[in-house]
């Protein structure tokens, strides 16, 4: 029976997850991925942990499988951290620099202030953000010595994770990306399907050293015949948060989905209409299939699950994040506690990255539960915060909001979601949805998974959350949540 095998190369860890012809979760390996914190505000992770613990996690799955026949692999990855390497050796010219590296803010501002994000946000729908790859890449380009040169001369190869991984795993035959990945670069233009000449020039990046752009499910070239005992073809590449979008079948427009890891990142899809926000969310790309692009509209929240982790790393308030919840439960119902987990900044709809976290309404009797109970009840707010954002730029109606992701199985968190919304929240019975996404348009393309119409039937709820927090005080502890922001941004 022909499997597939989804890698999921993530910020924290490396995955692999396989499937069998059914799309049933067979077996599921997974490494961490040491980081490296070289400045304030600087964030690496060294390539060959990236591939290597990514390869370990595909090869134990393989192996605890019992060697299964395995048609096809599908990539997905934490996307816009930024890779270059030499065309000829296949050697890194330095550490990958991560999506949350803010190094490149000065950078960002020059340019803003020179007038370019109104231009570049049309063409690629995203803002001039360190968050971004073409300043990191930039940024490579101007301090390893020679680069530029090197990557004028063709030298260099310049990739997002799932193209260093395609590089690899086909023994550097492939120099390849997906148009999920490209329309985070900040140097593609998704509305015209093709990397944007103008803006290289302005960052002045070299054209040669760009990746071919394919569609989520293509040839993406055979793995080296070493690598696995034999050869399988890649199929399937999309970046991790639109991989969860196709997880959670999210095909038609108005669609969406909400995935709680460290972050939250929230999609909805708006079809073949690209919409420009007027609320600084991000106009990106859904998936690419057969040549036509869906546009969705993104929003991400910097910190969710990271709420849980601080609990219990920082506060030591909690031994597991799974305790959360319990306390929560526990909290005094006559407090309101507000926690604006502003740790990093905040990302959409504020995108201030110079605030920091503040809590309020604390008294004498406030503690561990009040406080694990606003960290909980922060991801809804911000979560609700993001939806009216997307409400206010696409003016149409939207379906239930999908969950997926560590926080999405926690049923108080789920429930306060459903209350905050005043709207309903589906979770689904399969929640290795990004993998499932991934593994989806590989075995698409094998011929072995359904197409959309049919993988969208299989799609099924496990559990629906309903509101019933009354409509008033709904209102009034989301105002009271936004006068808690508006102060947190103030200080
Ligand atoms: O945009 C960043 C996102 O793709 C990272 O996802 O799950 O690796 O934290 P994750």
């Amino acid at each position: 029976m022909p499997h597939i095998l989804a890698i999921d190369q993530g910020t924290t860890s490396s995955r692999a997850i396989l499937f069998d012809a059914a799309m049933q979760v067979v077996a599921v390996a997974q490494e961490e991925v040491p980081q490296h914190y070289p400045a304030s505000g600087w964030v690496e992770h060294d390539p060959e942990d990236l591939w290597s613990t990514a390869l370990r996690s595909a090869r134990e799955v393989i192996a605890r499988a019992g060697a299964p026949e395995i048609a096809a692999i599908g990539i997905t990855n934490q996307r816009e951290t930024v890779l270059v390497w030499d065309r000829a050796t296949g050697a890194p010219i330095h550490r990958a620099i991560v999506w949350q590296d803010r190094r490149t803010a000065g950078l960002c501002a020059e340019l803003r202030e020179a007038g370019h994000e109104p231009d570049i946000t049309y063409r690629t729908g995203l803002l001039l953000d360190p968050y971004f790859s073409g300043s990191k890449l930039a940024w490579l380009l101007d301090n390893v010595e020679g680069a530029r040169a090197r990557a004028e001369r063709g030298e260099l190869l310049f990739g997002t994770v799932d193209s260093f991984l395609i590089w690899k795993l086909t023994g550097g035959r492939v120099h390849a990306t997906d148009a999920t990945n490209a329309a985070r670069t900040l140097i593609y233009n998704i509305r015209e399907g093709r990397w944007d000449a103008d803006i290289c020039a302005l960052l002045r990046i070299p054209l040669a050293m760009l990746p071919e752009v394919k569609d989520c499910a293509a040839e993406f070239g055979m793995t080296e015949p070493g690598l696995f005992g034999c050869q399988i073809p890649i199929l399937g590449v999309a970046g991790d948060q639109q991989a969860a979008t196709l997880g959670q079948a999210c095909f038609a427009p108005g669609m969406l989905k909400a995935t709680y890891g460290t972050g939250c990142f929230a999609l909805l899809n708006t079809g073949a209409e690209l919409v420009q926000s007027r609320s600084r969310l991000l106009g990106t790309i859904a998936y690419q299939l057969d040549g036509v692009t869906t546009y969705a509209l993104e929003g991400s929240i910097f910190i969710a699950g990271a709420a849980v982790q601080w609990l219990r790393d920082g506060l030591g308030v909690i031994g597991s994040a799974g305790e959360a919840q319990a306390l929560a439960e526990a909290a005094d119902p006559a407090q309101d506690v507000v926690l604006v987990p502003a740790f990093t900044g905040l990302g959409a709809p504020w995108w201030n990255a110079e605030c920091r976290g503040a809590v309020y309404g604390l008294t004498r009797n406030s503690g561990p539960a009040e406080l694990a109970r606003a960290g909980l009840e922060s991801v809804g707010y911000q979560t609700r915060d993001l939806l009216q954002a997307m409400q206010a730029d696409w003016r149409r109606d939207e379906a239930a909001l999908r969950v997926d992701g560590g926080m999405a199985a926690s049923d108080w968190a789920m429930q306060f979601l459903a209350d905050i919304l005043g709207a309903s929240v589906d979770r689904p019975r399969l929640t290795e949805t990004t993998a499932l996404g991934a593994a989806w348009l590989a075995g698409m393309r094998a011929g072995i998974y359904p197409g959309p119409e049919g993988f969208a039937e299989e799609w099924a709820r496990e559990r629906q959350f309903m509101p019933q927090m009354d409509p008033a005080l709904r209102e009034a502890r989301h105002a009271r949540w936004q006068r808690a922001v508006a102060a947190t941004l103030a200080v």
